[in-house]
């Protein structure tokens, strides 16, 4: 039996993460080769500032030299050229890192988040029910915006300082072995115990970022509830519940965050020591070098600069290893979402004439493995049949819908609608041949007309307006102060539930097609409306093969074949009177509707 569900696990990936963000660096090739390149450029010049500062030393100690000496020398122009040249090296360090900085933050980060964030938005289209089913909303929210920000923003910052300081490194090494090997040992001694310290730390407080953004999802999804239900949690004065668990929630933020930014900031001022150590050390040995006459005095200074600016790299290094961290806690949580199994792509198509045959052959569902729910369910409706599926609730009967809708894949079994096997064609070309009226209306920003003509590509006014009076809309539409032209969504207050009802049944007038289902459609409604929508939806039956799941029996005994579920298996089967002469659970439910 193939078992689809267990492959749509949440995971979060754990290995390669950095290969695969390089990997997706590939994206900005271009700028971050163009941001490498500015990289060198500053640092190439950075390296030559202490030569240049070395020269002027030399020329002047010469000059003291000679003075004590008694030669005094007149003309000392020839220090204006290395002055000069001194402060353009230092003018072209600060340009270029600026250029790289507004080219690493600005045009990189923003291409490559945005690159991500729609990499997630096209995933939500392709991911089953079931992942939608069991990850809360916030959830994909904050992964789709904090942990994308944090993922996009932080990247290139650390990529760069992390690869900027290793080419720094290496020239100041190189440069301090040119004046003095000696010196040169005793200061890059201390660079793996400096790299020793920033990885280990780093390493650190990587567990502490990821319960930061994974108390970001949560945090995200408390809000949307507590938001989402706002009237609920009023009603049931609730707000000190929900605020305990905002607080919760909240501290443990707080305390990952502080954490993990407290093992990332000891290591900078770890660092800066170690160097001020290996600088003392070199004014010592230095000194005592220069007077033995080992190396110029400007050769002592160059060492000690490079020496100072050796401290740059060592403590951007820790900075952008603390900095990866955080881009892999959150791109854990980016990829988790991007490496969900997808639904198959499948690129049949139903046939374009549809009758309206549907045959279930023993199949069989569950949502979740440890809970079967539907085995070997058989159905067979003709064209133009109107099925009633009555149960208790929980029954199964939505589960019916979804397994019709292809909401979710079989375990096993075949649903076949006019001879072609559904689960052998696409999705968008099943849910093409059936139009739904559920019980939660699904209306969306938008005018009335709009959101009716969502039903069909194309439509005029006149085809909204004539589906409008077929589901006895027209009238109430045409009392507002805008007609057609007022504006809706979900949360309108100036519709009743009813009336949203009867858009959505215009919506399947005007999308005529040959399968209907109607899910509880009269379940919120006040009793004045139901009788329209009831009207409505007789007519909208006419000369369709149609599902009917009603909570109130009345509605349903005209059906041609009612199905009686309980706990996924049909129980009885018949029509109205057959079932009531069997004297069965269906005579039960509908003798106590209506003792009530
Ligand atoms: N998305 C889901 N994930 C897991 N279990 C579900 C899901 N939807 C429904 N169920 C369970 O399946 C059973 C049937 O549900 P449903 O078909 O919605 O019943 P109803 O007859 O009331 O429409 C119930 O026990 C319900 O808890
Ligand atoms: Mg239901």
């Amino acid at each position: 039996m193939k078992n689809v569900k267990s492959e749509n696990k949440v995971k979060e990936p754990n290995d390669n993460i950095v290969k695969r963000l390089l990997g997706e660096v590939k994206r900005v090739g271009w700028g971050v080769t163009l941001g490498c390149l500015l990289s060198a450029l500053s640092i190439a010049c950075s390296l030559a500032i202490p030569i240049i500062l070395s020269d002027i030393i030399d020329q002047l100690n010469n000059l003291w030299l000679q003075k004590q000496g008694g030669i005094i020398a007149e003309d000392i122009s020839y220090l204006i050229k290395p002055l000069i040249l001194l402060f353009s090296f230092y003018t072209a360090v600060e340009l270029f890192a600026y250029v790289k900085m507004l080219i690493m933050n600005n045009v990189i980060s923003r291409h490559f988040t945005c690159a991500i964030r729609m990499d997630m938005s096209d995933k939500i289209a392709r991911l089953p029910v079931s992942y939608v089913d069991k990850t809360q909303p916030g959830e994909v929210l904050s992964r789709m915006t904090s942990d994308v920000s944090v993922m996009g923003n932080s990247v290139h910052g650390a990529a760069d300082i992390i690869v900027a300081g290793m080419l720094q490194i290496i020239g100041i090494s190189v440069m301090m072995f040119i004046y003095n090997w000696q010196l040169a040992l005793i200061v890059v001694a201390f660079v793996p115990f400096s790299m020793w310290l920033s990885s280990g730390l780093g390493k650190r407080s990587e567990k502490y970022f990821d319960k930061l953004f994974s108390c970001g999802g949560k945090l995200f999804s408390c809000v949307e509830e507590t938001y989402g239900g706002y009237m609920t949690i009023k009603a049931f004065n609730l707000e000190k519940s929900r605020e305990a668990i905002h607080t919760g929630i909240n501290g443990e933020m707080m305390e990952s965050e502080t954490k993990g930014i407290y093992i990332a900031s000891i290591v900078q001022p770890i660092i800066a020591f170690a160097n001020s150590i290996s600088y003392v050390i070199i004014c010592l040995l230095g000194g005592y070098f220069a007077v033995s006459n080992l190396l110029t005095v400007g050769g002592v200074v160059a060492i000690i600069l490079y020496s100072k600016q050796l401290a740059n790299p060592l403590e951007q290094i820790a900075d952008g290893i603390s900095g990866i961290q955080r881009v892999k806690a959150a791109s854990k949580r980016v990829y988790g979402m991007l490496d969900q199994a997808e639904m198959a792509p499948i690129r049949g198509e139903m046939p374009s004439k549809i009758k309206g045959n549907v045959d279930f052959e023993h199949i069989s569902f569950r949502y979740t493995p440890d809970k079967p729910l539907i085995s070997d369910l058989n159905i067979s409706v003709k064209s133009g049949q109107k099925i009633a599926i009555v149960g208790p609730t929980g029954a199964g009967k939505t589960t019916i819908v979804n397994l019709l809708m292809r909401f979710y894949d079989l375990d096993s079994g075949k649903i076949i609608v006019d001879g072609t096997d559904i689960s052998a064609v696409s999705r968008e070309s099943v849910r093409n041949v059936f139009s739904m009226v559920l019980q939660d209306t699904w209306l969306f920003k938008g005018t009335i007309f709009e959101n009716v003509a969502y039903g069909k590509e194309g439509v005029t006014r006149e085809e909204v307006e004539q589906a409008c009076d077929s589901a006895y809309a027209h009238h109430f539409i045409r009392t507002l102060p805008q007609g057609y032209d007022t504006e809706i969504d979900e949360s309108t207050a100036n519709l009743s539930s009813g009336q949203k009802q009867l858009l959505t049944i215009a919506r399947a007038f005007l999308s005529d097609r040959a399968l209907l289902i109607l899910d509880e459609a009269t379940s919120n409604v006040d009793t004045r409306t139901e009788g329209l929508i009831q009207k409505a939806m007789d007519k909208l039956m006419h000369k369709k093969t149609c599902f009917v799941i009603a909570h109130r029996l009345s509605t349903i005994v005209n059906a041609d074949l009612i199905l009686v579920i309980n706990k996924g298996d049909i129980v009885e089967m018949g029509t109205h009177k057959e079932l009531l002469e069997k004297d069965g659970f269906y005579a039960e439910i509908f003798n106590s509707q209506y003792s009530i």
